[in-house]
């Protein structure tokens, strides 16, 4: 997520869930963003001011007659906002806003700003289903703010339904989308992340290191631009993007079988899962046993299909192939003998093995180059801002 020299409204009102604003403002500052938190009255009653001035490193609107600023404030803050996302909106700001009123520090700035908005609801299931409120934010909808569904589920007044905020990395996704440049629009993007795992025995398997976040960064910053992704994804410990058609699967062969059913509509491929390149010949059905006679175990491996390898082969020229080279050497040499070898359009290159780039790292290095012979450094940066750099890459390309 990158928010890097955003400025970033955070709104905050009165409801039990505004103690997860206090998480959603440092998700926000970790993303880069400069945020100034606008908190009414009764969001003071659940948490404190200064907790939000001291994380934001911002003073805080709260009262625009006795806060050390002057009434003017409020207009400066709205002038120079990128974006303003109010988490958690009661049914009472949500009215205000709807109806143009104005009468805290809040509601004053929201009023003054002309940036995109995003509207969080969090409240009791039957207040949020009051036939008010839901004009009310139909009200803010149809004049370009965007709501955010609030989750269903168990809340604080001790009913089951519809009213919970969602959690603050899902806002703050909604927020980097909102934000993000379209250019990806009615592109189908296909993309495969993570390990496979072959089946040794029902207990044990043969796999590497992938965690999955640099292809789950590229499948989140393609969707961010709007396209429409379609992740095929090994075993991980990561949460499918929001909005991606997430297709989990194992195996090498399961793998291939997901991403050749999904080949046909894709307008751009990128293979960022690393692929086991051999599996067991048998996969035993019963735990394999130690035996007391002998201290070592052979076991046969055979090589697994490449994947990569049969699309380049069969791929149409109005798609766009890209593959991702993992080399611990030699990375120019090896990745070049990819691209020929497996006809791609662009390979992604980068060194593992390290701390800092390749697998499980938050961080990545690459080296991309281009079936015409370019070549372009991505220096080292967070995952999901090389997802960024290799999109723009592939579109300058792929047009
Ligand atoms: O998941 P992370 O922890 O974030 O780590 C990211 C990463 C290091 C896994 C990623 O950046 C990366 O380099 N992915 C490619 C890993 C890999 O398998 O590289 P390779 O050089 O062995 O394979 C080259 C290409 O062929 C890859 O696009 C791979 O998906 C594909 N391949 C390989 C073997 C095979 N049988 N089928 C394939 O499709």
């Amino acid at each position: 997520m990158n928010l890097k020299d955003k400025q970033i409204l955070l709104g905050v009102t009165g409801g039990i869930a505004a103690y997860k604003s206090v998480e959603l403002l440092r998700l926000l500052k970790k993303a880069g963003a400069n945020v100034t938190v606008a908190m009414t009255e009764a969001a003071g009653h659940f948490v404190g001011k200064t907790t939000f001035e001291v994380l934001s490193e911002n003073p805080v609107l709260s009262d625009l007659w006795n806060d050390t600023q002057s009434s003017v404030t409020h207009i400066d803050v709205a002038a120079r906002s990128d974006a303003a996302v109010v988490a958690p909106a009661t049914a009472n700001c949500i009215g205000k806003l709807a109806h143009g009123i104005a009468d805290d520090a809040l509601t004053t700035t929201m009023l003054a700003l002309t940036c995109p908005v995003m509207i969080c609801p969090s409240m009791n299931t039957d207040m949020y289903q009051n036939i008010r409120v839901q004009e009310n934010l139909d009200i803010l909808e149809r004049t370009g703010m965007h709501i955010v569904d609030p989750d269903s589920g168990a809340l604080a007044c001790k009913t089951v339904g519809a009213g919970r905020l969602p959690e603050p990395w899902f806002i703050l996704d909604r927020l980097c989308a909102l934000l993000a440049k379209k250019d990806f629009k009615d592109k189908k993007v296909l993309i495969s992340a993570g390990p496979t795992v072959e089946a040794i025995d029902p207990v044990r398997y043969v796999s590497n290191h992938s965690s999955g976040k640099m292809g789950y960064a590229v499948a989140r910053a393609a969707e961010n631009r709007g396209a429409k992704v379609t992740l095929v994804s090994g075993p991980v410990n990561l949460e499918a993007p929001v909005g991606v058609d997430r297709i989990s699967v194992e195996s090498c062969n399961q793998m291939a079988n997901a991403m050749f059913d999904n080949l046909k509509d894709a307008d751009i491929i990128i293979k960022v899962a690393a692929v086991a390149d051999y599996r067991p010949v048998n996969q035993e059905n019963k735990k394999i046993k130690k035996t007391s006679d002998s201290t070592s175990l052979t076991l046969t491996l055979t090589e697994n299909q490449d994947i990569l390898k049969t699309i380049g082969q069969s791929k149409r020229d109005d798609q766009f192939l890209v593959g991702f080279a993992a080399e611990t050497n030699d990375l120019e040499t090896h990745a070049l003998a990819k691209i020929k070898k497996k006809n791609l359009d662009m390979i992604a290159a980068n060194l593992v093995g390290g701390k800092e780039s390749g697998f499980k790292a938050d961080t990545n290095k690459v080296k991309l180059f281009s079936r015409d012979g370019s070549v372009k450094d991505i220096p080292l940066m967070d995952k999901s801002e090389v997802a960024h750099r290799l999109l723009d890459a592939i579109l300058s390309k792929a047009g």
